[in-house]
């Protein structure tokens, strides 16, 4: 059964809307994960936009006892970042590109430009005992590369799919992630997804993971994360158990 791990970056991003200390990320965490939520995932960005440090000790001291629940840390292949993540000791860091002008992760991180500063970058995490993840987009040679410079796992971007809900988009997709699979690499996959295109993309059961925020924290406001959470679980459940 494919995993949902839910992005709560924008709880975060209400907060910060007016520099207080509500919606709490923490508290909308812990919901999640009782709605069922099997992971949490934050973006710890360089300009602290949304998830800050005081978050992300608290998720990780709440979460990393739960052997069940995933916690997730997306970062920038930075020192400040690999320094936070051995410290934090997360179950998986995912590297992500980041730049400050997106309103979010608008691609891949490009591997094949940053070969040997990422392999290098890898083995410092894996030094720590950390697992690694590289959200790429679905691309062949990105993923040839992630297997070469030591990933664990490959988050395959969805964005693209998200867009043109379409058989082809969806293809490219699931291509990518049986490459993946056939290279020894483990799967996830992420970005754009919601309760209307959810479906063909949980039949493919070879994705470990899925990382879902923005429809998620939305429909929240609306229903109450629990609610949300469940709901999106039971599409990825009817779908994966249609296979
Ligand atoms: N995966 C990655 C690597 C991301 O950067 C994001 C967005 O923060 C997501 C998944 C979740 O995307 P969305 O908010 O569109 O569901």
């Amino acid at each position: 059964m494919t995993k949902l791990c839910i992005n709560i970056d924008h709880i975060a991003t209400v907060r910060e809307a007016r520099k207080t200390t509500e919606p709490d990320p923490v508290s909308g965490a812990i919901l999640a994960v009782e709605g069922g939520a099997d992971g949490i995932t934050a973006h710890l960005r360089e300009d602290r936009r949304h998830i800050n440090d005081r978050d992300i000790l608290l998720l990780a001291s709440y979460l990393l006892p739960l052997t069940s629940v995933l916690f997730t840390l997306e970062m920038a292949a930075t020192e400040e970042m690999l320094d936070i993540a051995s410290k934090i000791k997360p179950s998986l860091v995912t590297l992500v590109p980041e730049k400050r002008q997106e309103l979010t992760t608008e691609g891949g991180l490009n591997l094949i430009d940053q070969k040997k500063y990422l392999t290098d970058y890898l083995q410092r995490l894996h030094e720590n005992n950390l697992t690694v993840s590289i959200f790429i987009n679905a691309n062949k040679d990105q993923i040839k590369t992630a297997k070469d410079i030591g990933a664990d796992f490959v988050e395959i971007h969805t964005g693209p799919y998200a867009e043109n809900p379409n058989e082809k988009e969806l293809l490219v997709v699931r291509e990518s992630i049986l490459f993946a699979r056939s290279l020894g690499l483990k799967t996830n996959a992420g970005h754009g997804l919601n309760y209307k295109n959810i479906k063909p993309i949980a039949k493919i059961e070879e994705i470990e993971q899925l990382h879902i925020g923005h429809s998620i924290i939305s429909k929240s406001v609306l229903v109450g994360i629990k609610t949300a959470v469940q709901e999106m679980k039971s599409l990825i459940f009817s779908s994966n158990s249609l296979c």
